[in-house]
């Protein structure tokens, strides 16, 4: 029996520049350009072994074997990796996250980004992490962010341009941050990504100007890391949010991801900045709330957070590195 193994480590990653919408759906390309930062430490960790016993790829998510749709996204990304690599052996694939899926924070874009490199390496194919990049924006665009450690950019794409990949804007040192989330339901969201943007893009009569908008508020959000300063990120940050719940919420029928507890959350982020503090949220494709602040800061904003009505619990992140792989 012949054997190749490889393990990867990524971090989950939130957008500080929200993508959303498509411009070439095959190719999965962003039709906005996107900012996010890099989260310490929550990290899924991925083994891909190439066996040449195996009958079929076996396929374990957080100890549950993978069947449907989730399984079928993870053999194509293997699929694609045998086919540069030159090989044909069936894979075992064990993955888990060291944060709930419920957290409010994607596991897919560390989970894909994890797969791609893991399965990369263990088909003896050179670390290249463009490449990588590359790869995980195909399975999930925010993926491609989760390759590079620190603040990260990801471009918009323009049809048919197979190579787009995520670039580093800034290392994890650059700037001592925190995001901390406001988890505010559980249980898995009722539409996902994919869907929800499709659905913007034929229905919303505000998907047009969101993307118009997203340009200059993505240079705001990158003129703002780059210049530390978060007043001017935040405002963006913020702006990018509401445009882009506005553009769900418009749409047909409306994609409402927000809950009672969202509008308190929010409303927790403003009032601590009536008493001076620099702090900012953020939402993704789910009712969560999440605040960008100063290191410093990030107690007392986990404090008013966790004391709003209806949150159930915070976590804090700081930014995160590269992708560990070891073979
Ligand atoms: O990469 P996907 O398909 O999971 O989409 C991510 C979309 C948002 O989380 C809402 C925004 C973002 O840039 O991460």
């Amino acid at each position: 029996m012949s054997t190749s193994e490889a393990t990867a480590i990524t971090r989950a990653n939130i957008a500080l520049a929200k993508y959303w919408g498509k411009s070439d759906v095959p190719l999965n390309l962003p039709a906005v350009p996107s900012i996010s930062l890099t989260l310490d430490p929550m990290c899924t960790q991925t083994t891909v072994s190439f066996l040449s016993d195996l009958e079929q790829d076996e396929v374990s998510l957080d100890d549950q074997p993978a069947s449907g749709r989730p399984l079928q996204r993870v053999v194509k990304v293997l699929d694609q990796v045998r086919a540069l690599a030159g090989i044909s052996r069936r894979a075992r694939v064990r993955s888990g996250n060291n944060f709930p899926t419920a957290s409010g924070l994607a596991s897919s874009a560390s989970g894909f980004a994890a797969l791609v490199a893991a399965s990369s390496a263990a088909a003896g194919l050179p670390r290249d992490d463009d490449r990588l990049s590359a790869m995980s924006r195909q399975a999930s665009a925010s993926a491609a962010r989760s390759i590079y450690g620190g603040f990260v950019e990801l471009p918009a794409g323009t049809p048919g341009d197979a190579d787009l990949c995520a670039r580093r804007l800034a290392p994890p040192e650059h700037w001592d941050v925190c995001i901390v989330v406001a988890v505010l339901a559980e249980g898995p969201k009722d539409v996902g990504s994919t869907e929800g943007m499709t659905l913007c893009e034929q229905t919303s009569p505000y998907y047009r100007p969101w993307i118009e908008a997203s340009d200059a508020l993505t240079d705001q959000v990158r003129e703002g890391v780059l210049q530390r300063d978060l007043s001017k990120l935040g405002e963006a940050m913020e702006q990018s949010t509401l445009a882009m719940h506005a553009c769900m919420m418009a749409s047909r029928p409306g994609l409402l991801y927000w809950q009672p507890a969202t509008l308190a959350a929010l409303g927790a982020v403003k009032a601590l900045r009536k008493q001076g503090i620099e702090v900012y949220s953020t939402m993704d494709a789910g009712p969560h709330v999440k605040a960008l602040c100063h290191a410093r800061d990030a107690e007392r904003v986990a404090s008013a957070l966790a004391d709003t009505p209806l949150v159930l619990r915070t976590l804090t992140a700081r930014p995160g590195p590269d992708l560990e792989l070891r073979q």
